[in-house]
């Protein structure tokens, strides 16, 4: 029997470049080897405010997402994490391992009470641990995550040793798999590509959306005419070439740039030819999917049901370690 691992996103809006190449497409290359579960991490995405009427459609947006980028039903498990409400019981009892100041110093946290304006929740001060608790029901040994994630591995390790010391072995301790993929950085060429910057190129853009927004993106800020030399280092379109263009491609933009043989104008548009070529299929995957919203949410039910027979088994195996044996 495969082994499983779980890896989550949350379902909090359109996808970007960024979140395939650092993330969904290297989950797809996994199926083979184990059973993954995707989940859509709904929970999660409640830590923030949101519109409760949205929330069906984001989680159905996900599910095609990943779909459309190769994610097999028949190989993997594609679930809903408010569908198997062992997510929230397990997380309970990894808080009653959890030292308060320890959550305190996890950097995504302190990020998160800079970023949020008011009071801030119990729900994203106790984030990690329902995340430890998605990653340690199935009992994953790996989780392919985006580097941004491994401050949330360590703490995973650092419950399921706790656990393990206090109650017994039941938990293997995660290592991060982190994606080959270079980061790719924003339209603004000064941050990561993220969606709360508004700086992305989304999985669901078409290609005249590409093409403005590659348009009007900022290049070597020295290179004013056609005419001026540039240095593609500091250009932005250049780190999209470094991960989009061929080998022959990225040459003759580069050697281009600096001697002002070509113009940001055909550069751009050799980024934007190739951009298309991996946005294209997945915007068209994923508008067939949508045409038939019950199709993907049967995979959910399906996904979700089967996830909650293996969780199910995990807590059995906890309660009885933790002497909770009269449910
Ligand atoms: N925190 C992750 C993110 O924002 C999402 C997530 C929740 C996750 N639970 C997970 C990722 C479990 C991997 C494993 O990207």
């Amino acid at each position: 029997m495969k082994r499983h691992f779980f890896s989550g996103i949350q379902p909090s809006g359109r996808l970007h470049i960024g979140n395939y190449l650092g993330a969904i497409k290297q989950w797809t290359g996994l199926q083979d080897e184990y059973e993954p579960i995707f989940g859509i991490v709904d929970y999660h995405a409640i830590t923030a405010p949101y519109d409760p009427n949205e929330m069906p459609t984001r989680i159905l947006d996900a599910a095609a997402a990943y779909l459309a980028a190769g994610v097999d039903p028949d190989k993997s498990i594609l679930m809903v994490q408010s569908s198997v409400s062992e997510h929230t019981e397990l997380a309970w009892i990894f808080n009653c391992q959890t030292s308060m100041g320890r959550l305190s110093r996890i950097p995504t946290f302190k990020e998160k009470v800079r970023q949020t304006p008011g009071e801030v929740g119990m729900g994203l001060f106790d984030y990690p641990v329902l995340m430890a608790a998605d990653i340690l029901l199935y009992k994953s040994h790996i989780v392919p995550v985006g580097e941004d994630q491994v401050p949330h591995l360590e703490f995973t390790r650092e419950i399921a040793r706790k656990f393990n010391a206090t109650f017994g072995e039941i938990f293997p301790e995660p290592a991060e798999v982190l994606g080959t993929g270079a980061k790719v950085m924003g339209l603004d060429g000064e941050n990561k590509m993220s969606k709360s910057l508004d700086n992305c190129i989304y999985l669901d853009d078409s290609f005249e959306d590409i093409g403005k927004k590659i348009g009007s993106a900022k290049t070597d800020p020295a290179r004013k005419r056609r005419d001026d030399p540039g240095d593609p280092d500091v250009c932005n379109i250049y780190s999209y070439h470094k991960i989009f263009s061929t080998p022959e491609e990225i040459e003759h933009c580069a050697q281009g740039c600096r001697s002002a043989g070509i113009g940001c104008v055909e550069c751009k548009k050799i980024v934007v030819a190739h951009i298309e070529e991996t946005v294209g299929p997945l915007r068209e995957k994923r508008t067939e999917l949508l045409a038939n919203p019950d199709t993907i949410r049967d995979i959910l039910v399906a996904g979700s049901d089967r996830a909650q027979k293996i969780a199910s088994e995990t807590m059995a195996e906890v309660k009885s370690r933790m002497g909770l044996t009269f449910g």
